[in-house]
């Protein structure tokens, strides 16, 4: 084995692995898995742009502000807790289970009705 691929191996050891719930209204959801590569203070929002562009273009998130918590528009329930996508950080190596908010019409994905 090249030192480079050990290197690779070590690296992938700090992706963080989201479950993120799929599907649309009227339809039975699913979850799928991702592995999203870590990088420094990625927020979980920032490792679910990872997904659209590398894995999933279709995977619909609601934001605006991106980092502000002033929208609220990406509100959903990490590992079973309300929160802002966009200001909770990802750590290394995390398992983290992300669904739509319970409680407010189903849009898609992650992207449930405003209030
Ligand atoms: S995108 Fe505005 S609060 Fe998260």
């Amino acid at each position: 084995m090249r030192l480079s691929d050990k290197e690779g191996e070590e690296a992938n050891m700090s992706d963080i692995k989201l479950q993120v719930t799929r599907g649309e209204a009227g339809a039975e959801p699913a979850v799928v898995s991702y592995d999203v590569p870590y990088r420094e203070g990625m927020s979980l929002l920032d490792a679910i742009f990872w997904i659209r562009e590398h894995r999933d273009p279709s995977l619909t998130v609601r934001y605006s502000c991106r980092s502000a918590n002033a929208c609220k528009e990406c509100t959903a329930l990490v590992d079973g807790k309300a929160g802002f996508l966009c200001s909770i950080r990802a750590k290394a190596g995390s398992e983290v289970r992300v669904e739509p908010l319970k409680g407010r019409p189903w849009i898609r994905d992650l992207a449930t009705e405003l209030d």
